[in-house]
């Protein structure tokens, strides 16, 4: 990477392009060759602001300050670097060097990108030609569905309690339950969570909403209980679905879903994160599409809770590293759906390994990043989402910095244990697990065999 040294002369070259900007007219192209190399703002950076920053980092969303112009991406540009090139902005803080990297949100800069933000800084901010700015890009109207034009409106819509957050406070944990009012079981194709009332989106941080109903009176329920207690590994309650912004609505795949019964309640878990002055009448609401009835999916998902603690327990020495690891055998065949670690203030990393059958092992993915303010769930793309044979075995292991290097470690003089505080600490990661039919998994590997065999095909062909 080019190193620039920003010279006085340069900032008044920058000034003269801004100049010339400010009256419409493309500046001469001298003015870039003069010192400050090729990138500029207009033409290489603001792109990439649009497409990966601008949804949070706008007015009424929940970053703390906009990054819409030149302006406002010149003022931040130290912090921008160093969020950029440590990974923890975008929020994506998985290990892209190792396992599935095909993900329907993701959201990561890619080493290209990164290189251009810092080559633009280090080379002095330069604006560039006006020309070259794109058109400011229209982001969809919050307060609509997402999957408005898909699906239209929501079958069900579940509104929470309304809440009220003080203009300055302490992160708070809004948690009511309301009743889902069904009266069959009905099967979910679809799912979104939006904040809604008063500027609910400025301060909604995250939510969850967990779906708590008797399961044992559930389809599916015994391959569901015998698949899921096995192990160690929990179900349930089933989170329905976890929302932070950016995020759009959940889709499952086709002959695929979740299921919701009769006398069924959601039990909410909003993490509100006050902005500065005082909002009342918030609330949050869940919009829920069904399949038809009498088109039921062949397949069930759910949220399970695979642990890193389960044998071990969590025992963390004050001023260590420590690593924790726990086994999970599937009994049915599954397709994980999503990868999403938890942890607290000591969180540093998690994978998640399989070994098959055949004792051949792989690791699936790997959070080497991780920012334990940020519930970031890694949803795969369907045609890459990890297809798995019973009898694998998923081994889960957890690290935690308990050393006074972790920028966010409260006190590392202290042993750390389980706990729901964020000063204790979990170590457990959420996947929604497809249990499929065993003749449907062979067909689905089947597949997506075939699928790779043409694409490598494909790929030979367009070399000769
Ligand atoms: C999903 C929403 C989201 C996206 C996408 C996002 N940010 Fe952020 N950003 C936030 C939030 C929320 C904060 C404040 C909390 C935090 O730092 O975690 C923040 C903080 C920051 C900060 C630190 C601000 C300070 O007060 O020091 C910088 C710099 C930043 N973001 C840059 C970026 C850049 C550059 C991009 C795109 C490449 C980006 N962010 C993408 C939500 C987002």
């Amino acid at each position: 990477m080019r190193q620039f040294d920003p010279t006085s002369l340069k900032r008044a070259a920058i000034a003269f392009g801004a100049a010339l900007g400010a009256l419409g007219v493309a500046g001469p192209a001298g003015a870039q060759e003069n010192g400050s190399g090729d990138v500029t703002f207009n033409r290489d950076v603001m792109p990439i602001l649009q497409a990966k920053c601008q949804e949070c980092h706008q007015e009424g969303s929940i970053a703390p300050m906009s990054l819409l112009t030149y302006r406002d991406a010149y003022r931040w540009a130290s912090g921008i670097r160093e969020k950029v090139s440590n990974r923890v902005m975008p929020p994506w803080h998985l290990d892209p060097t190792v396992g599935i990297q095909e993900f329907r949100n993701d959201r990561s800069l890619s080493g290209a990108e990164i290189e251009t933000i810092v080559a633009w800084i280090d080379g002095g901010r330069v604006e560039g030609d006006p020309a070259d700015l794109p058109p400011p890009v229209e982001f969809p109207d919050p307060n609509e569905w997402r999957l408005l034009d898909e699906f239209g409106e929501p079958d069900l819509v579940i509104a929470s309690e309304p809440f009220t957050l003080e203009a300055e406070t302490m992160d708070k944990w809004w948690r009511p339950v309301t009743p889902t009012g069904i009266t069959e079981p009905r099967w979910v194709k679809a799912i979104e969570i939006r904040p809604a009332g008063n500027d609910g989106r400025t301060i909604t941080h995250h939510v969850l909403a967990f779906l708590q109903q008797n399961e044992e009176e559930s389809p599916m329920s015994a391959r569901i209980v015998e698949a899921s207690t096995r192990g160690g590994a929990m179900g349930g309650p089933d989170l329905f679905m976890e929302w932070a912004v950016g995020k759009e609505g959940e889709i499952f795949p086709e002959g695929a879903g979740k299921i919701m019964l009769p006398g069924s309640q959601i039990r909410w878990e909003v993490h509100l994160h006050a902005m500065g002055e005082r909002v009342e009448d918030s609330y949050v609401e869940l919009g829920v599409w069904f399949y038809p009835r009498g088109e039921e999916p062949r397949n069930r998902t759910r949220l399970m809770i695979y642990n890193a603690t389960g044998r071990t327990g969590l025992d963390i020495p004050p001023g260590e590293i420590a690593v924790t690891q726990d086994f999970h055998t599937l009994r049915w065949p599954a397709r994980l759906e999503n990868f999403q670690p938890h942890m607290h203030m000591r969180g540093k990393a998690m994978s998640l390994e399989a070994i098959y059958p055949d004792g051949r092992k792989e690791l699936i993915n790997q959070v080497d990043n991780f920012q334990w303010n940020w519930h970031i769930n890694y949803i795969y793309e369907e045609d890459a989402a990890p297809l798995l044979p019973a009898g694998t075995t998923l081994v889960i292991t957890a690290w935690h910095d308990n050393t006074a290097e972790n920028p966010n470690n409260p006190d590392h003089e202290q042993w750390v244990g389980y706990g729901d505080r964020t000063v204790d600490e979990m170590a457990h990661l959420w996947v929604d697990v497809t249990y499929l039919d065993p003749a449907e998994f062979e067909a689905l590997v089947a597949a997506r065999e075939e699928a790779r065999r043409a694409a490598e095909a494909a790929t030979n062909n367009s070399n000769h």
